[in-house]
């Protein structure tokens, strides 16, 4: 049996010849032409009667004695790849989500890879059943969903089953990532996200160190010192290390883990971005569940990953505008803002990454509410210094269908707008092009190393269920490290 726990929920995955009968919802994908497949009972023209033609995404729930069969659409059978898939699991996934015991044929279409669409069906069906439940008393809130089958034809079955073990591990990752930031600010704060990565470590093979005030003192972490002043609740930098028997290639991972955004002295409006601001660490999130699942992967690279949180709050102790921080590469900034705190931590995150000199480091981040404004809420931006490791990252988010879009890192023309009077930059740009400027300002902290950064501002959230992501935190950002990783090459200069 394929282990699909993720401490969250536990779902029993199989791969069998033909769905079994305690499965109460088959799902059954027709394309837009071909065939129809019988157990459905309808033939093309009373699908289309009943307005299903086959889409992307469509589903046609047909009732039966023993609880329903459900007509998946996967769209033009020419064009199909896994992304496809993955959407009409998901789909397949919401449609049947009444039942307990699913069976479905989706990784048995032709003309793609067995292992890809294995893998795919596994996390389409596993994320759109994921539910925050943590704190409702409702013992009906949760996924209903215990056991789901890959129905498989004998030449493809052994790597469907390969593919659903990776879906499996994959999708418990994001699932993961989606607990942390849906979870509320004072029941995840720094201390308690340090102690579930030092569980997490322990369970899945890595090395962790957490850092308290103490030591990230000693270590002249003074963006991440700078932002906690004003919280009652103490920082952690969190050091994890997945180190591989002969390693190709060392990527380091850096994470926003600002566990709640009030803006600091800058204090934010109470409206709705402001409501969810306990999801200002969904880049921690995303890094500390990648981590989590680096060994099951198999992963070939090793993964150094830094996460950096604290709350930042208004007090009597908080970081004042005109303040000055020393940060960990002794570089000083100006504070005009306290809102724009995610880039004082990840500051000292990408100092400590580049010393390990590591091959590259992507960074993860909800960083700039610009970002929305230029991409919208389904992609994130990407920024870097070496087109090599950003060109990585484009071509795992393609394959794995978590978009993203390159925006110029224009030092030449825009630095300018960081300069302060008093110290070496100050920490806001103007009012355009934030999120341009933001990322400028990381640029001083990686020195030589290849570096990209992921502001996932947008993505971070849906408002409402959305193909696999579910109301609330996406887990964006999870499946596409992971797959970062999982392909890694060193990039050229
Ligand atoms: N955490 C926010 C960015 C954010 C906004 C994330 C919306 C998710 C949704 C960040 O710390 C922030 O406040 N950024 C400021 C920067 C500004 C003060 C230069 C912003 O974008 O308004
Ligand atoms: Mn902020
Ligand atoms: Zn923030």
């Amino acid at each position: 049996m394929i282990d699909a726990s993720n401490a969250l929920s536990s779902v029993d995955v199989s791969v069998a010849r033909s769905a079994p009968k305690v499965a109460t919802a088959v799902g059954l994908a027709v394309a837009t032409k071909g065939s129809v497949p019988r157990q459905l009972g309808l033939n093309r023209t009373a699908l289309e009667t009943n307005g299903f033609e086959g889409k992307a995404g469509q589903t046609l729930a047909v009732p039966t004695r023993d609880g329903v069969v459900v007509a998946v659409g996967i769209g033009d059978p020419d064009s199909l790849d896994a992304n496809d898939l993955r959407s009409a699991a998901a789909a397949f996934g919401r449609a049947a989500s009444k039942h307990s015991h699913l069976a479905t044929n989706l990784a048995d279409v032709e003309g793609i890879d067995a292992r890809s669409a294995g893998a795919a069906v596994i996390e389409g069906v596993l994320l759109a059943s994921y539910r925050y439940v943590g704190l409702k008393n409702d013992s009906e809130a949760g996924s209903k969903l215990e056991a789901l089958t890959l129905v498989a034809g004998e030449k493809r079955a052994k790597a469907v089953e390969q593919g659903a073990n990776r879906g499996a591990a994959i999708a418990g990752a994001a699932a993961l990532a989606r607990e942390f930031a849906n979870t509320p600010p004072t029941h995840l704060n720094a201390k308690d996200l340090a102690d579930r990565a030092v569980e997490i470590g322990a369970e899945s093979g890595l090395q962790v160190e957490v850092f308290n005030q103490d030591q990230l003192e000693q270590l002249r972490c003074g963006g991440l010192l700078g932002v906690n002043r004003g919280s009652v609740e103490p920082p952690r930098m969190v050091k994890l290390t997945y180190t591989p028997k002969n390693p190709v290639g060392h990527l380091a991972l850096v994470g926003k883990g600002v566990m709640y955004d009030s803006g600091g002295i800058s204090l934010k409006p109470s409206d709705a971005f402001h409501q969810v601001m306990k999801m200002d660490m969904s880049g921690a999130a995303a890094v500390l569940s990648t981590m989590s699942a680096l060994k099951a992967l198999r992963c070939k690279a090793k993964v150094t990953a830094f996460l950096m949180c604290t709350d930042n709050m208004p007090s009597g102790s908080a970081l004042k505008l005109g303040d000055v921080l020393t940060m960990r590469n002794g570089k000083t900034v100006e504070i005009h803002n306290t809102d724009a705190e995610g880039r004082l931590v990840l500051a000292d995150g990408l100092s400590l990454a580049a010393e390990e000199e590591p091959d590259g480091i992507v960074d993860i981040a909800t960083l700039t509410g610009s970002v929305l404004t230029a991409l919208g809420p389904k992609i994130a931006g990407v920024l870097g210094n070496n087109q090599s490791l950003v060109d990585q990252v484009e071509s795992s988010a393609e394959a794995i269908d978590e978009p993203v879009w390159q925006l110029p890192l224009e030092t030449k023309r825009y630095r300018k707008m960081l300069d302060s009077v008093v110290a070496d930059m100050r920490n806001i740009g103007g009012p355009y092009a934030g999120t341009i400027t933001a990322s400028i300002f990381l640029s001083e902290f990686v020195g030589d190393v290849p570096w990209a950064h992921l502001d996932i501002a947008g993505p971070m959230k849906v408002d409402g269920d959305d193909g696999i992501y579910s109301k609330g935190a996406t887990g964006f950002g999870t499946r596409l490290l992971l797959d970062v990783a999982c392909n890694f090459t060193p990039p050229n200069a």
